[in-house]
């Protein structure tokens, strides 16, 4: 069996996580029982959400144990299988963690899932046709429920999940604005994702000044906000939503290493009748096959171009995530393993 380079948490992080926090070992990669298959990860996906389960902290899913390899969405390849329902060669995805290898119990609900590369390259479905994808899709379908001709924005508008949200938006007419860091990304936002207009907050010292900027880009007001970033973002839009709008609160990343997020005029929620909803994707399972058809064929019919920000080897891992947490990646990052 094969050397296993794997990434362990080694320490909570206090405020900003830190390359430290990680450490890298080797290990044997134990042999096959009954019912397993040996993955070989050809990509591992970083998210956001690492960062809220590096803490001790009281949250919807529980921490990542210290010194256990740490917990990620893969993409790889069956390389050896005792199980009748997976081949060797056969494109999987799964949650093998920060490392090369992983051993999967293949007989457990939803462990392993067989993905189709013919018209779909496999590292998109740890992205707009896997579970950054889907939770566009959640937002904007269940919690946003546009009607054709409304207004609707996010924030983190190239991300992961950002970058699915234009497509999504403009099959069911609506208006799609982005919220976005800097000239490259807006640029990308509106020429390649669809977006109508893109705002680079990275321009703006305040909520005011990038509250006036929205104006001047949904003068119809805006209908549904999908929040990734919290803060000063949020200040902006509030006041710029119509009444009985909704807000999709996806993620708050601006406060990821706890810093507070005071709102500055929250009876804007009362007086315009807003829906503010928080949710987590994996607690709607039943909508992942309905919301992965539609964003497998945006992909496979070109109408939507993900972009992805590739680290090389797992030794990469801990500085691409850290980058990913200050806006260093430009789309979906991912890690190259082989
Ligand atoms: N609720 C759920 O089930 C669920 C599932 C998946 C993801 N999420 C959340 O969705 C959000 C996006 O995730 P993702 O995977 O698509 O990540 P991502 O957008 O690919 O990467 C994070 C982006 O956040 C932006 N950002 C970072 N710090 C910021 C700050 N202080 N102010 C403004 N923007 C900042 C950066 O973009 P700019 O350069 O444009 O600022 C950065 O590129 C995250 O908040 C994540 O936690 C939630």
């Amino acid at each position: 069996m094969p050397l296993n380079q794997q990434i362990l948490l080694d320490s909570r992080p206090t405020g900003e996580a830190v390359v430290s926090n990680f450490k890298q070992v080797s290990s044997e990669t134990p042999a096959l029982q009954d019912g397993q298959v040996l993955v070989r990860h050809h990509f591992l996906s970083l998210d956001p959400y690492m960062r809220g389960r590096m803490n001790d902290a009281k949250s919807y899913a529980a921490p990542q144990p210290l010194g256990q390899v740490m917990l990620g969405g893969t993409a790889g390849e069956v390389v050896e299988s005792r199980s009748p329902k997976f081949q060797p060669g056969d494109k999987v995805v799964g949650m093998g963690g920060w490392q090369q290898y992983s051993v999967v119990d293949a007989e457990q609900p939803g462990a392993l899932r067989k993905v189709d590369t013919t018209h779909v390259p496999l590292s998109h479905y740890l992205g707009a046709v896997g579970m950054p994808g889907v939770t566009a899709w959640y937002g904007l379908v269940k919690i946003i429920e546009p009607k054709a001709g409304q207004t609707v924005v996010v924030s983190a508008a190239t991300g992961a999940v950002g970058s699915a949200f234009a497509a999504l938006a403009k099959a069911r007419g609506c208006r799609a604005v982005g919220i976005a860091g800097g000239p490259e990304k807006c640029r990308y936002a509106v020429e390649e994702l669809g977006f109508d207009a893109c705002i680079d907050y990275k321009l703006h010292q305040d909520a005011a000044s990038l509250s006036n900027a929205l104006k001047g880009v949904c003068p119809d007001g805006i209908d549904g906000y999908f929040e990734n970033v919290g803060g000063m973002v949020l200040d902006a839009v509030l006041p710029r939503m119509n009444a009985f709008g909704r807000i999709a609160l996806c993620g708050m990343i601006a406060g990821y290493d706890g810093q507070p997020m005071p709102l500055t005029h929250p009876a804007l929620i009362l007086t315009n009748r807003l829906k503010v909803q928080g949710f987590i994707v994996s607690e709607h399972m039943e909508v992942w096959p309905e919301a992965l058809k539609e964003l497998g064929t945006l992909v496979a019919t070109d109408k939507l171009r993900p972009r992805e920000s590739v680290a090389q080897g797992i030794e990469a891992a801990p500085e691409a995530f850290l980058g990913l947490l200050k806006g260093k990646n430009f789309g979906k990052q991912l890690v190259k393993l082989i």
